[in-house]
């Protein structure tokens, strides 16, 4: 396949660290010095489900496409205040898509999850163009009590429009399934049948597993990716790196001895946004006029699960 359309949307109210500072024991210096992070859109009186479908609205215009066009839709979310339609139903209606949808929930590798679906049945011969949203709001899931997990997240939607083309050169999905790294719990309806115990309790998280998890998962999936795709570290213009934590990007380049101007970054402003924060780069890079035609763009990312993915692309 090949993406012909980049788009996002993000909350209107900003948070700065200081902002925080002044309701949590932190401090603009911990949070810049750890993570790299200054501010971070938040949801407030908007829906995500309308973010999703702004950011594919915007996706759609630039491909040129209108949603009748688009038979296949993935959106990629973790949470949701719906349980059930999907996430992709309720975004399909604002949109007024008539193809078959489909949520996945991959974490923050979901963007790249969903190019490896998209690509596997356009390959099967299933799907011509396809719409991927990732549309998350992890700021719902951390408690604002908990100074380690809240500081890091913010809120968005990336969405792009995939069609038939050979740019999608390679990709590689991983997994080292351990559910006490990163999870959260919630309680079900009770029925008269449950005799066991059930808790309920937001976001945790192992940020130092989670860390080394992150480094170790990138910098293998991208020896391995790039080699599937026959492309040496040489001919990668860009790397576009989850974007968790500036430390973590910081090891991937130092480890991978590639230059730091290789791997752009926006997670000073964004903080980690889960799946939305792949393509969310993507549209900002592609909306500056980053990329030129052919550039090779080898994705990566990593969260819960823990899964990792990679891929790469020829612009
Ligand atoms: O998409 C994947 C999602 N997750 C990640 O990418 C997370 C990966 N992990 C990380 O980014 C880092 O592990 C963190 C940024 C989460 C934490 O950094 P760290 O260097 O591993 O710090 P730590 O958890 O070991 O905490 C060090 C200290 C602790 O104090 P004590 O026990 O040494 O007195 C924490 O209580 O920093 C304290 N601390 C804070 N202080 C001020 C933790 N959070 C904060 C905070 N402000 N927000």
């Amino acid at each position: 396949m090949r993406i012909i359309g980049t788009g996002s949307a993000l909350p209107k109210k900003v948070v700065t660290n200081d902002m925080l500072a002044e309701f949590m024991d932190t401090s603009d210096e911990w949070i810049t010095t750890r993570t790299g992070i200054k501010s971070r859109h938040v949801i407030s009186d908007e829906n995500i489900e309308d973010l999703g479908a702004k950011a594919s609205r915007k996706a759609l215009d630039m491909a040129g496409m209108k949603p009748r066009d688009i038979d296949f839709f993935i959106c990629s979310n973790v949470v949701t205040e719906y349980m059930t339609p999907g996430l992709s139903s309720v975004i399909g209606e604002l949109l007024g898509l008539t193809c078959p949808m489909i949520d996945i929930n991959c974490a923050c590798p979901g963007f790249i999850f969903s190019l490896d679906i998209a690509e596997s049945y356009y390959k099967a011969g299933k799907v011509k163009n396809v719409l991927i949203a990732c549309v998350e709001e992890p700021t719902r899931m951390a408690s604002w009590n908990d100074r380690s997990t809240c500081v890091l997240f913010g809120d968005g939607a990336g969405s792009v429009v995939l069609t038939a083309g050979d740019n999608i050169m390679a990709t590689r999905l991983h997994a080292e399934p351990a559910a006490d790294k990163i999870w959260q719990k919630r309680k079900l309806v009770s029925t008269p049948f449950i005799t066991k115990e059930e808790t309920e309790f937001p976001l945790q998280m192992k940020g130092r597993d989670v860390f080394k998890f992150a480094v170790n998962a990138c910098c293998h999936g991208m020896d391995e990716v790039l080699a599937q795709a026959g492309i040496s570290k040489d001919k990668v213009a860009y790397y576009m790196v989850h974007q968790a934590n500036q430390r973590i990007i910081d090891a991937i380049i130092n480890y991978m001895g590639e230059p730091a101007s290789k791997f752009p970054v926006n997670i000073t402003d964004h903080g980690n946004t889960s799946s939305a924060s792949c393509p969310i780069l993507l549209d900002e890079c592609n909306r500056k006029g980053a990329f030129k035609k052919g550039d090779i763009l080898a994705f990566s990312a990593f969260g819960a699960g823990l899964l990792s993915a990679e891929a790469v692309i020829e612009w």
